[in-house]
């Protein structure tokens, strides 16, 4: 038995249910330009201690990452250790976009490395996916004060630099992990109805094909939802042998 088969068995066995029969995958649905909220929504233009941000001349994720590391966020940047940007292979097909550091990332300033982390590439590595195949990074960069939930005005502020990082990774595929990363690439609410929905998202004039996923802390938290979150893999893997 090859290893990616054995890591898809070994997980499937920790969720405790039947293989189910591989999905058809599902058509994608709706397309939708980079969701942008409604103005009144977006409050670093109320907020004059927040710097507004001209990405147009980073032309490398490196720069964007050094631009990023010298960005001041206000309160946001003030209560974290450090920026984080992200981790894995650049040049692979697929990006996954999660929600905000946590406290281990805050101190290894990389994403998706605490527990939650340790699930996601869990579950990626069940559908034979390793470390080289994906990219990861966050809808918001900075750790929340006191672990909060993203507001609003932090995604805001972090908009430029997400849709700049997609724009200069260039992959085929989004994987939107959570409804936080779903709702702010293409404005849909309701992460239990839209899970494992194809939809497109479309930055600086290009298309990607995006799913949205249950968060891995969401699921350490209801492991009987893992079934479906392991349905959504499966179509992503025939999404990505499809490409
Ligand atoms: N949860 C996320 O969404 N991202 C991280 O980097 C860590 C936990």
């Amino acid at each position: 038995m090859d290893a990616a088969l054995r890591s898809l068995l070994d997980w499937y066995a920790e969720m405790g249910v039947d293989v189910p029969k591989v999905p058809e995958p599902r058509p994608i649905r709706a397309k939708r330009t980079a969701f942008k909220p409604p103005a009144q929504a977006v409050s670093p233009e109320a907020d004059p201690s927040v710097p507004q941000i001209d990405l147009s001349k980073v032309k490398t994720l490196e720069a964007l990452r050094e631009t990023l590391n010298g960005f001041d966020a206000g309160a946001l940047s003030d209560g974290a250790r450090q920026a984080v940007f992200s981790r894995g292979n650049p040049d692979a097909d697929l990006m996954v976009i999660g929600e905000a550091p946590g406290r281990d990332e805050d101190i290894q300033g990389k994403p998706f490395v605490g527990q939650a982390g340790q699930l996601l590439d869990r579950m990626l590595g069940a559908i034979a996916l390793g470390s080289e195949d994906f990219y990861v990074t966050n809808v918001v960069n900075w750790r929340p004060p006191r672990n909060r939930d993203p507001k609003p005005e932090d995604i805001e502020i972090c908009r430029p630099f997400l849709e700049k990082h997609i724009d200069l990774a260039r992959p085929k595929v989004l994987l939107l992990v959570g409804g936080v990363s779903m709702t702010a690439l293409t404005g849909l609410t309701g992460i239990m109805k839209n899970h494992g929905q194809w939809q497109e998202v479309s930055i600086a004039g290009k298309a990607y094909p995006a799913l949205p996923l249950y968060h891995p802390a969401f699921l350490l938290r209801r492991p009987e939802l893992k079934k479906d979150a392991w349905r959504d893999l499966l179509s992503l893997r025939e999404t990505l042998l499809s490409l």
